[in-house]
């Protein structure tokens, strides 16, 4: 069974619901607190995790994240989080922190926004130490690397090293941030791209599909690219056909929006799921799957029993 290598940051947030987003200096009495682990690609971890004891498939599923000492209490509740099925043997842990990252989220009523401020001290994973890493690992039978597209001169590098020691591997990216210098190249060297609305839009692409079809010609690597769209659902691109699949998002019968953090994250949870660990790399299935599971996680409170309520997939 494949080997998922995931790599990106681990962060503890804060939400604070509030009836409408603040204007600067203003005042505002929050209705409720919440405190949940997050990070990209821990969420993507949780959720696949999730899916694949559900579908009684086991299989090592690697984080490759910078964390603070072994002993803060900040690494020892990010590891309880994610359970025991994820390992953490490799992760980078700096000796002189002990707080994590930390991300601070204003969720507000009146527009459905999450506007997130994070904090971080840690110093960034660079280009040895991951190289490092992987040496411990490199060369396994079936290896696939999910980044979220952190800092795109080391991913890039990062990736570079992977070609050379692990040719076979799979690696696939997640483009999301719409002001991050960088992403594009990150997207040539990649096998999957997993692009946001929000970059997609800031390209000035109109649609999902629009995406994709102007992102083929620019990333001669890949053999899937997706792209998600809020609301609008989600496209995929098959690259060796140039074939593209759209779905319309996925409204559970309950109907109502509840959490959209970390919708996108389960989405690509859902097509890691479809792409590796099932028999048939069936495009339509797989885009349906996800789509159906990030559609499930927004209309429920964080990601618990999510797998379970995916029926027969
Ligand atoms: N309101 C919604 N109703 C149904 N499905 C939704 C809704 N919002 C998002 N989704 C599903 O989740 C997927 C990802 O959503 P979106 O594009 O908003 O991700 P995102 O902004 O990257 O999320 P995050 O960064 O919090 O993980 C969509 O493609 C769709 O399948
Ligand atoms: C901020 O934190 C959230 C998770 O808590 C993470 O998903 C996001 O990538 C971080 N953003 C930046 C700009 O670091
Ligand atoms: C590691 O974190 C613990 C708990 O926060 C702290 O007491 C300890 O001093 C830290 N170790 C180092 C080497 O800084
Ligand atoms: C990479 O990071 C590690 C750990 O912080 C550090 O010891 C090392 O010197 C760094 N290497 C380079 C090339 O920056």
């Amino acid at each position: 069974m494949a080997t998922l290598i995931a790599v990106g940051a681990c962060y503890l947030d804060t939400i604070l619901t509030v009836e409408y987003y603040p204007a600067e200096d203003e005042k505002l009495r929050a209705s409720q607190l919440e405190k949940r682990r997050g990070g990209n690609v821990p969420n993507t971890l949780e959720v696949l995790q999730q899916v694949l004891r559900w579908k009684s498939i086991s299989a090592p599923l690697i984080l490759l994240a910078v964390l603070p000492n072994r002993s803060s209490p900040a690494t020892e509740e990010i590891r309880a989080s994610l359970g025991p099925h994820v390992d953490f043997a490799h992760c980078f842990y700096r000796k002189t922190s002990s707080v994590a990252p930390s991300s601070y989220i204003f969720k507000s009523l009146a527009t459905d926004s999450r506007t997130l401020v994070n904090y971080s001290d840690l110093e960034e994973m660079n280009t040895s130490e991951f190289e490092q890493a992987i040496s411990k690992f490199a060369n396994q039978p079936d290896s696939i690397y999910h980044f979220e597209g952190r800092i795109p001169d080391v991913t890039a590098e990062c990736i570079d090293c992977i070609r050379i020691r692990d040719p076979k591997a799979t690696i696939s990216v997640e483009v999301e941030k719409p002001n991050r210098e960088g992403l594009q190249r990150l997207a040539q060297k990649a096998d999957v791209v997993f692009y946001s609305k929000s970059w997609a839009q800031a390209q000035g692409y109109q649609s999902a599909t629009d995406c994709l079809q102007r992102q083929t010609i620019l990333t001669p690597k890949a053999s899937f690219l997706f792209c998600t769209w809020g609301v609008g659902g989600a496209a995929a691109l098959r690259a060796s056909d140039k074939s593209i699949v759209q779905v319309p998002a996925y409204l559970p019968h309950s109907g109502h929006v509840v959490d959209t953090i970390g919708a996108g994250d389960t989405f690509i949870a859902g097509v890691l799921f479809g792409l590796f660990y099932t028999q048939n790399q069936n495009m339509v299935k797989t885009l349906s799957f996800a789509n159906e599971l990030a559609g499930r996680k927004v209309a429920q409170h964080g990601f618990s029993g999510l797998a379970e309520k995916m029926g027969q997939f």
